[in-house]
């Protein structure tokens, strides 16, 4: 009876030692990562029982293993026979019962947890996410603005409609703790409710080819405020690219132009584009042209034709290779610079 009194504080204190240090290790309540969304919250809260489950039965098993291992090894020079021992019907029944009786709570616990999980809030925002070897974009179509960051205002459920564009990808935010495989030929839904501000990160977690590893995007969680207006810049911006000057303005940054070309009249490598259209414009030869189109396209695809006075000769911009219609664009983007 001694034994048994002794195994069972044994068992009891390695038990909770062995929970601490899971949790310590950051592997029961406070899971490494954080816990950033509402939806994370039941999965920790089960995952927890578990651990504390986990750590019990750790402890049931090994403690009276290495407790007989060494109060019951035998003893020098004793070579009698063990204790024959025929089985125990009403322990059989308590192994039997008490672990089933576990289960099914268990069950009752996990379909909570996953109810919890896929509560759908009838006005969370719709986002669709296109999933491609190997990137991720993100298509507001409320706004009608495409990203390749994930923006999230905070407190707010959004259901992601998830669509692949060759292969098996999967959708997994470790701090949202909620995964989703992504299949071609169909939409999957992914439900979230972000519940801490910051920077995570999404990553594939189907292996998706060989830049698989690769394959991750920004997740970024505001204020609803700051949401709102990262919406209205990328609506701006979608807005603007639509034009001509708007594409001409975007292939102007693509091509770094602006490191030469000042858009507010101060001097620097090359002349400023600023009031540069329609402009009269002193050549080094001494003549005077007006910048117009057939100026202006020849300055950027053979900088060295006319050297503008004041500016080195030859000309230190290199020559530049755009079609007809990107050199209109960025015409009429110089045209706004008034
Ligand atoms: Cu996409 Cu792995």
């Amino acid at each position: 009876m001694v034994h048994f009194v002794i195994v069972g504080i044994l068992v009891l204190v390695t038990a909770i030692l062995t929970y601490v240090g899971l949790d310590m290790a950051g592997i029961a309540r406070h899971m490494n990562p954080v816990s950033a969304s509402a939806q994370s919250v039941s999965i920790d809260w089960l995952w927890n029982w578990e651990v504390i489950t986990i750590s019990f039965l750790f402890a049931l098993i090994v403690v009276p293993m290495v407790y007989s291992l060494i109060v019951f090894r035998r003893k020098q020079g004793d070579n009698t026979d063990a204790e024959h021992v025929e089985g125990n019907t009403a322990l059989e029944i308590t192994w039997t019962v008490v672990p089933l009786f576990i289960v099914v709570i268990f069950a009752y616990m996990g379909a909570y947890s996953l109810g919890e999980t896929l509560r759908v809030d009838p006005n969370a925002t719709v986002i669709k996410v296109r999933a491609q070897q190997f990137s991720w974009t993100f298509e507001y179509p409320e706004y009608g603005i495409v990203s390749t960051e994930l923006h999230l205002p905070i407190d707010q459920q959004v259901v992601l409609k998830m669509e692949s564009t060759d292969v098996i990808h999967s959708f997994w935010v470790p701090e949202f703790r909620v995964k989703q495989d992504i299949v071609p030929g169909r939409v999957t839904e992914y439900r979230i409710t972000p519940i801490l501000e910051g920077n995570y990160k999404v990553r594939c977690s189907e292996l998706c080819g060989t830049s698989h590893a690769y394959m991750e995007a920004g997740v970024i969680v505001t204020t609803e405020a700051e949401y709102n207006a990262w919406i209205a810049e990328q609506v701006a911006i979608a807005a603007a690219s639509q034009t001509p000057e708007g594409q001409g303005q975007i292939l102007t940054v693509k091509n770094g132009c602006a490191g030469c070309h000042s858009l507010d009249g101060s001097a620097m490598t090359g002349p400023t584009w600023l009031g540069l259209y329609g402009s009269d414009v002193e050549l080094d030869n001494g003549s005077t042209v007006v910048a117009d189109d057939a100026f202006i396209k020849q300055s950027i695809l053979e900088p060295n034709a006319t050297i503008v006075s004041g500016f080195p000769s030859p000309s230190v911009m290199p020559p530049y290779t755009f079609t007809d219609e990107e050199v209109a664009n960025i015409i009429a983007y110089i045209k706004t610079l008034k």
